[in-house]
């Protein structure tokens, strides 16, 4: 199904495309807007429009492309925060978590981020593009169409431009939209003697050549006890704001803080808030940082969920994302962490749809897509069922028929 100057997709049971919901707050399932019977009608990887099959298919100069079995069509899934470029397993420290030590108390003793940091300075940037590439097939057979990527396992000057050379490489060659982050600031490596030793060789050497060489538009940092604290963190994204750079923040995981360092440098988003008490949130809220849960964590690490539900009755616009990374969320399946997240915090299916389509183009920056509508990217992902609420009730066990990127087919299961 390659798209010619016009064509047409359909006949969809349902075209989901979440069009003119409202940005923050709970959301009812009543109020998803769907087209029923619909066509999506597209030119040069854009939206024409969005309406019943049988319209659409009067005015189409081009091909159709009739769908073989009853389908759904949802905007294209948008992963906003993962750790994906990365050597070597972590598969012992999962083993201990189980049976007898946490994560802060694996990463204090050298395990945890400093072993994957281990394991990809020693890679070539070769290697780290042949292990990214198969991760981001995985991706795209999971109807994700943009995703971001970070860096954050080199910790030196070669090892974090190896690695986001790495990302922006594999990037030019996959059809997804991939934005690219400097999570530089992960964790103090051994070579420096304190935190802030090395947030300065960051500030003077790291983050000028990111720049420099156009690697990534934002920065990141992991706000925790054992990793950086809440001044010199302030300090870090403030300068990183003089270079031009947008900034995020690994924030109340496990301690607070992080989620007043997101407020005070107006983040665009706080990741992670397992951590964070209501009136974290509300300043979160005031200072307009978008709140992103990340549940594949959760899951990994058997800890407890951020407060999604809570956040929405804030009036907040919650965003989930899968955090895939060796150590902390190895499971990496956005669809199967939202839904099972969905299901333990009461969220409503269009809330949980919202969080990776509409709302999370917003944690990336994104105005052209996360909503099936004119003018903007034809990205979306079909799925073989009468009804979308399916996608969350088989908890990702329904996997995606296609996945459709600009137009373009970019995966089918059964090839149709
Ligand atoms: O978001 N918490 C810090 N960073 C990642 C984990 C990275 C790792 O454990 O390798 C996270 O969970
Ligand atoms: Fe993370």
């Amino acid at each position: 199904m390659k798209e010619t100057a016009q064509s047409l997709i359909g006949p969809f049971k349902e075209v989901v495309t979440m069009e003119g919901l409202p940005l923050e707050g709970p959301l009812k399932d009543q109020s998803v807007p769907i087209v029923k019977e619909g066509g999506i009608l597209l030119e040069n990887g854009i939206i024409l429009e969005v309406g019943p099959f049988e319209d659409l298919k009067k005015k189409v100069n081009g091909s159709i492309s009739h769908l073989p079995f009853p389908a759904i069509a949802v905007p294209g899934f948008i992963d906003c925060h993962t750790h994906l470029c990365f050597a070597g397993s972590r598969v012992s420290d999962y083993a201990k978590r189980v049976s007898s030590m946490s994560y802060l108390e694996i990463a204090k003793a050298g395990g945890g981020i400093l072993d994957t940091v281990k394991k990809t300075r020693a890679a070539s940037k070769e290697e780290l593009i042949v292990s990214l590439n198969k991760r981001l097939e995985e991706v795209i057979s999971q109807g994700i169409t943009s995703l971001e990527i970070k860096s954050g396992y080199g910790l030196t000057l070669n090892d974090e431009i190896k690695q986001l050379e790495a990302i922006k490489e594999a990037s030019l060659k996959s059809p997804l939209t991939i934005i690219s982050t400097c999570l530089a600031a992960h964790i103090c490596p051994p070579e420096f003697s304190s935190s802030k030793a090395y947030l300065d060789f960051l500030m003077k050497k790291v983050l000028p050549l990111v720049k420099e060489k156009n690697l990534a538009k934002r920065v990141d940092i992991f706000v925790e006890n054992g990793a950086f604290e809440v001044e010199e963190s302030i300090f870090y994204l403030n300068f990183a704001k003089t270079l031009g750079f947008e900034v995020v923040v690994h924030a109340d995981q496990f301690h607070p803080g992080g989620s007043n360092v997101a407020k005070i440098t107006k983040a665009i988003s706080a990741d992670h808030l397992e951590a964070s008490s209501e009136k974290d949130l509300l300043e979160l809220k005031e200072a307009g940082v978008i709140p992103v849960a990340l549940p594949g964590a959760s899951i990994g690490l058997g800890m407890a969920f951020t407060k999604g539900r809570k956040i929405l009755d804030l009036g907040m616009p919650l965003v989930i994302a899968s955090d895939w990374n060796p150590g902390s969320a190895p499971m990496g399946n956005l669809l199967a962490e939202a839904a099972i997240f969905g299901a333990f915090e009461k969220l409503t299916i269009s809330e949980t749809l919202a969080a990776i389509t509409s709302r999370a183009s917003h944690a990336l920056s994104l105005k052209d897509c996360g909503i099936l509508k004119t003018g903007y990217k034809a990205d979306f992902t079909i799925f073989e069922t009468s009804d979308y609420r399916d996608i969350f009730y088989y908890q990702g066990s329904l996997k995606p028929s296609a996945t459709y990127i600009k137009g373009t087919q970019v995966f089918s299961k059964d090839k149709f």
